[in-house]
C-alpha cells in the first residue's frame, strides 16, 4: 500500500522527499513514456504540450523527437519544474522545450496551439477532470492527437489511498474524453507483460 504521504508527494512533489520521489517516477516511467510517445506519433515538426510532465522523462524524448517543431510542459509542482529543467537543460537555450508552472485547469497558452498533447500518471489527481480535458482540447489544434495513460484501476493489486488518486479504467477515461468533446476514442493496453502495466486513452479534438 503506498503510503499516504508518498500518495501526496505523487500527486505533487515538495521539498526533499518530493525531489526523491521525482527520481523514483524518473526510473519506474521511462518505459510508460517511449510508449506512450510512440503511440501519440511525435513528428518532427510537431508542436506538443505535456501536462504534469514530473522529471522531464518523457519531455526530453518528446522534443529529441521533435527536433523541428516544439514541447511545452506544465506541472504544478515547483519542485518538478526545477526538476525538468535541469533533465532538459540541453534543449532550453535552443528554445526547443518551455517547462512552466501551472495548473491544468487554466492552461497558459493559446486556443489551437498544439497538434499532440499527452499526461503521463496524472489525470488520477485532476478535480473536475472533464472540465480539465476541455481546458486541454481547447489548446489543441483541430485533428490533433490527445494520449492519457494510467495505470488502470484493475492493475493496482493495493489501492493507493482514495483521498489522495481517483483510480480509473481505460474505458472510464475515454467516457471522460468523450464529455469533453473529444472523437475517435481508443484504450491501447501495454504491448507485453510489465510490472507496471498501463493503458494508454488516445483521442482527437
Ligand atoms: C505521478 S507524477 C507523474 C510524472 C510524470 N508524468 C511521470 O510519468 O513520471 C504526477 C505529476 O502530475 C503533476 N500534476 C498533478 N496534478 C496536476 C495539475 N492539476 N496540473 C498540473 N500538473 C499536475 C504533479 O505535480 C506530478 O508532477
Amino acid at each position: 500500500m503506498i503510503s499516504e504521504a508518498i500518495a501526496r508527494q505523487l500527486r505533487r512533489p515538495s521539498g526533499l522527499l518530493g525531489r526523491l520521489v521525482g527520481r523514483g517516477m524518473a526510473w519506474h516511467n521511462e518505459f510508460a513514456a517511449r510508449w506512450t510517445l510512440d503511440l501519440l506519433d511525435v513528428r518532427q515538426d510537431s508542436h506538443v504540450l505535456e501536462i504534469g510532465f514530473g522529471p522531464g522523462v518523457a519531455t526530453e524524448f518528446a522534443w529529441k523527437r521533435a527536433l523541428r517543431g516544439h514541447v511545452s510542459g506544465i506541472d504544478y509542482s515547483e519542485a518538478m519544474v526545477e526538476a525538468g529543467r535541469r533533465r532538459n537543460a540541453a534543449a532550453l537555450p535552443a528554445g526547443l522545450v518551455d517547462l512552466a508552472h501551472g495548473d491544468v485547469r487554466a492552461l497558459p497558452y493559446a486556443a489551437d496551439s498544439f497538434d499532440r498533447a499527452f499526461a503521463i500518471h496524472s489525470i488520477y489527481f485532476w478535480s473536475d477532470p472533464v472540465a480539465c480535458l476541455r481546458e486541454v482540447r481547447r489548446v489543441m489544434r483541430t485533428d490533433g492527437l490527445l494520449a492519457i495513460t494510467i495505470q488502470p484501476r484493475r492493475q493496482w493489486p493495493r489501492r493507493p489511498p482514495a483521498d489522495v488518486f481517483t483510480l480509473y479504467e481505460g474505458s472510464e477515461v475515454a467516457d471522460l474524453l468523450r464529455s469533453a468533446g473529444f472523437r475517435d476514442c481508443r484504450v491501447e493496453a501495454y504491448p507485453e507483460a510489465h510490472r507496471l502495466p498501463c493503458d494508454c486513452i488516445l483521442a482527437s479534438k
